[in-house]
């Protein structure tokens, strides 16, 4: 079966929201803007199937420790994650993968931009 390239949104408004979930014929998509970059991940948990790109979208929680060697928990301001909404799991939204287990991860669609057009290849 071949690909074939669709616009899906535009370049300014993905980098405002940074998400946007579309549906191009049946499959949706979860599209995100992190760090300059932009992403495309099948709106499809690995875990048992919820749409995992319509949970939450914030930066990664992370545990800190000072100089006494005290623990405490933080957060990131370089790693943002989508939060599947039915069991928690937790996906680096630049690579896709389940913050802990790596092995566990989204599947990726490609995604390019070309002017203000964000063009998805399915
Ligand atoms: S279906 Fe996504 S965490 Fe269970």
């Amino acid at each position: 079966m071949s690909r074939r390239e669709v616009t899906v949104a535009s370049l300014a408004e993905l980098h405002e929201r940074g998400r946007i979930v579309v549906s191009i014929d049946g499959t949706e998509l979860g599209l995100y803007s992190h760090a300059g970059e932009i992403r495309a991940w099948r709106n499809l948990c690995p875990h048992q199937g919820g749409p995992a790109c319509q949970g939450k979208f914030l930066p990664r929680t992370i545990e800190v420790v000072d100089d006494a060697k005290r623990a405490a928990p933080g957060i990131s301001s370089e790693h943002k994650s989508i939060v599947c909404p039915w069991h928690g799991f937790e996906f680096d939204v630049l690579t896709g993968r389940h913050v802990v287990d790596e092995r566990v991860h989204l599947i990726a669609v490609p995604i390019r931009s070309q002017g203000d057009e964000v063009i998805v290849s399915i």
